[in-house]
């Protein structure tokens, strides 16, 4: 078995601190409403060689991501699949019965809370129940700062392997990449395009222009670069097919270090500047 942090043979997945690998690129289905809208883009994704797609309890669309994943006759163990407890429910464990049912799969690949209400460590008792009754594969959480992150991994039994945060050349949280690094914790970038508004910057322009990319290509291959998974959204085929093709070329050390320059956090060990909970 590849160590913990290691690239796949392929390129095309990461192995995780459990031993378990997941592929670097994902399907965002965020703000994307249950029905035929998601039940699309999983699908045209998943056509086009995605292999990885995440939902969580709060968007609402898990039974579309199901329903797409059972029409593409894909093989359930060759899509991975993410969904996120709602810390505004109680228990992690009886919460993921419910994403199952609704997803329309015995086991998801990645559970995660999603955001830290109510303190970093109350849920993660459920989390591991969920891990260990075999309900998910994997376990971690999404918009733990560094100090929400550490929390955790001091009462856990079974840590965390994954930390999904806003991520992005704008948004190029290095303190907190740092301590995940530290401690054996993967990071996938969510909003890698900035919900869309990186896409008209100049800078990234120039560097897609240069190189016969598209701006959203280059801000993927960024983040690809940095070593993490990445979650671009997009409802739009062909975007979802153009975002994909990012295993074909390289930023050079210098276009990395300009995107680099654009961060706007300060290099924050935080996982967003304004919590919303
Ligand atoms: P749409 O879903 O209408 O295609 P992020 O991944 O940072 O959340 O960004 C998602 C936003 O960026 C969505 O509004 C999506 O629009 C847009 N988007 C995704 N991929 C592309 C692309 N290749 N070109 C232009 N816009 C894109």
């Amino acid at each position: 078995m590849a160590a913990a942090g290691a690239v796949t043979a392929d390129g095309r997945a990461r192995v995780l601190a459990d031993g378990n690998e997941i592929p670097l690129l994902g399907l965002g289905v965020w703000q994307v409403p249950d029905g035929r809208e998601c039940e699309d883009a999983v699908r045209w994704a998943l056509e086009a060689g995605y292999r990885h797609v995440d939902t969580a309890q709060a968007y609402g669309n898990e039974p579309s991501v199901g329903r797409a994943l059972r029409d593409s006759g894909l093989a359930r163990e060759d899509v991975f699949v993410t969904t996120k407890f709602y810390p505004g429910r109680r228990d992690p464990e009886a919460e993921v019965q419910r994403s199952l049912e609704r997803l329309g799969v015995d086991v998801v690949d990645l559970y995660l809370i999603h955001w830290p209400q109510g303190g970093p460590t109350w849920a993660w008792e459920g989390m591991q129940r969920a891990h260990g009754r075999g309900y998910a594969r994997s376990i971690g959480v999404s918009n733990f700062g560094a100090s929400d992150l550490e929390a955790v991994l001091e009462v856990a039994e079974v840590p965390p392997v994954i930390n999904q945060v806003q991520f992005s050349p704008f948004a190029f949280r290095r303190a907190l990449l740092a301590a995940c690094d530290r401690h054996g914790v993967a990071l996938e970038a969510y909003s890698p395009l900035g919900t869309g508004r990186h896409l008209g910057d100049r800078r990234v322009a120039g560097i897609a222009e240069r190189l016969g990319r598209t701006p959203a290509q280059v801000l993927i291959r960024w983040s690809l670069q940095r070593d993490l998974v990445v979650l671009p959204k997009s409802t739009h085929r062909e975007r979802i097919e153009q975002n994909a093709q990012v295993f074909d070329f390289e930023l050079s050390e210098e276009d990395m270090g300009a995107l680099d320059g654009l961060d706007r956090t300060g290099g924050a060990d935080r996982a967003l500047e304004r919590p919303w909970w």
